[in-house]
């Protein structure tokens, strides 16, 4: 068997996808990953736009178009990567992740034009991938886009009366239509509503997700992208746009799956939305007699200065104030007294898989220093301080001690275990799951109040004048 050109350079653009997607695994090749993954797309699209000659007369390739399309997309995508800021990259990744969702959805509304003029006998595999693509691809486009307006601020979690009944007859509608198109006779007018019926079951799967948990739900949807994506690469034969779609769909799903695992939730809890408060929002009331113990910026820089080993706990709110810089510099400062500095990362920190390796490494804190938490947890009873910057859930005993607690049984990063605890946070609002954290009324805990940012730029003041 001999392969053609156009075959070769779909094997090479599918191994750049799974040597970029192996490199990504690792904040040191990420960079690296990307950029040949990428170089392995733009060889498939030159293979396909130069080598493909099976195209019908009315299927013939309209270059302008085509290129247009390409250099109005790159300059498009090209701005809103640069300007993007860290924070806001969850919702980034939701637009771009529509966009992917709408592409399929728009090859199955052609194809389908193009199918019409075909007599099928028997089953007809074309159309049920043709279907699946319609419906995995819109679903995840009107979702995607109400997870983007969600993250950006722009919609309220909202959830309708009878949503979940509702969905169910939607999705059951849904089912049915296409299951008559299969087997009975497939109408323009029919396929048109399904397309009206997922774009609405997108929207109503997504609206009553809690804004913090779209983290999950993008990742999902992220997974529904890959999968239309594979079943464009089916309609056109195309082996590297079938092995990008299932290695997107697969990485998608693993993501999603290992993030409800790092939460210590199930996937159906995330959609059905029954876990804690607004994130950032005001903290239930205060316990009983608990009081809370204020430490000053100068009494912060003698106990640090004067520690032979700090470990420092970056949160959400480290990523919300901005103070990676500033955190890097006070570790540097630290490590020029003698001071022996790491970080413990919790992998559900922040809002987004990896949130602190990347805030961090954007400071270039050396990688050796991020330590995840099974490799830092025993070492935490060695530590003489650990600095809580801006986190919350990620820290809070409950987790363990608490049966009651909604975030009971999830791993956390075991602070309690270090000699003196320091937590840097604006006031006593709950983080991501609503919930009060009874750490802050350890009697080895202090509270620095303030913004993450301003403190750690007073702190690191006061410890040079030490
Ligand atoms: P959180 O528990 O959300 O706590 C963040 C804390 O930062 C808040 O209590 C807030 O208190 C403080 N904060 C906010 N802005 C600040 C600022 N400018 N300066 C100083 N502090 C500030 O964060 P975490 O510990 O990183 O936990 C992450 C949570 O997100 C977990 O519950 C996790 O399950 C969830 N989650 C994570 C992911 C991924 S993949 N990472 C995905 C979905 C959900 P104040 O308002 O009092 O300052």
């Amino acid at each position: 068997m001999s392969l053609s050109i156009l075959e070769i350079s779909y094997l090479v653009a599918s191994l750049t996808f799974i040597v970029g997607l192996k490199m990504l695994s690792h904040p040191d090749s990420a960079r690296k990953g990307n950029l040949i993954a990428a170089a392995g797309m733009l060889i498939a699209i030159v293979a396909t736009l130069t080598l493909f000659q099976d195209f019908d007369e009315d299927k013939m390739l309209n270059y302008s178009l085509i290129f247009g399309g390409l250099i109005i997309g790159t300059l498009i995508g090209t701005v809103m990567a640069k300007k993007v800021q860290m924070t806001a990259m969850p919702q980034m990744v939701s637009f771009f992740n529509g966009m992917g969702g709408a592409c399929a959805a728009l090859i199955a509304i052609i194809e389908y034009q193009h199918h019409q003029h075909t007599t099928v006998t028997g089953f007809d595999g074309e159309l049920m991938v043709m279907l699946l693509g319609l419906l995995i691809g819109s679903v995840s486009f009107s979702g995607s886009m109400i997870a983007y307006g969600k993250l950006e601020g722009k919609i309220k979690d909202k959830v309708l009366p009878m949503n979940q009944a509702i969905n169910m007859v939607l999705l059951g509608a849904i089912v049915v239509l296409i299951i008559y198109q299969l087997f009975g006779e497939s109408t323009p007018l029919q396929f048109y509503i399904l397309l009206g019926l997922a774009l609405v079951y997108g929207i109503l799967f997504v609206m009553p997700i809690g804004g913090a948990d779209m983290p999950v739900v993008i990742s999902l949807l992220n997974s529904f992208t890959g999968m239309a994506a594979a079943f464009g690469g089916f309609l056109y034969d195309n082996k590297a746009m079938l092995t990008g779609g299932i290695l997107v769909g697969s990485a998608g799903t693993i993501l999603t799956i290992l993030m409800c695992n790092a939460m210590n939730r199930s996937l159906t809890n995330v959609l059905l939305g029954a876990f804690g408060g607004a994130a950032g929002g005001p903290s239930k009331s205060q316990s009983g007699d608990q009081t809370v113990r204020e430490i000053s910026l100068s009494d912060t820089a003698v106990l640090l200065s004067y520690s032979q080993n700090v470990v420092i706990v970056p949160g959400y709110g480290l990523a919300v104030a901005q103070a990676q810089h500033t955190c890097h510099e006070l570790e540097k400062l630290l490590e020029e007294k003698g001071v022996e500095v790491n970080y413990a990362i919790h992998p559900v920190a922040g809002r987004m898989p990896g949130h602190m390796n990347v805030l961090l490494a954007e400071a270039d804190v050396p990688y050796e220093k991020l330590q995840e938490m099974e490799e830092i947890n025993p070492k935490l009873a060695n530590a003489d301080v650990v600095v809580v910057i801006g986190a919350n859930d990620v820290v809070n005993p409950a987790a363990k001690n608490d049966p009651s607690s909604p975030i009971y049984g999830m791993p956390i990063l075991e602070v309690d275990q270090a000699k003196n605890i320091i937590i840097l946070k604006r006031g006593m609002s709950a983080g991501y799951a609503g919930i009060e954290n009874e750490l802050f009324f350890y009697p080895k805990t202090r509270m620095l109040f303030g913004d993450a940012k301003d403190s750690l730029q007073k702190l690191t003041q006061e410890v040079k004048e030490v």
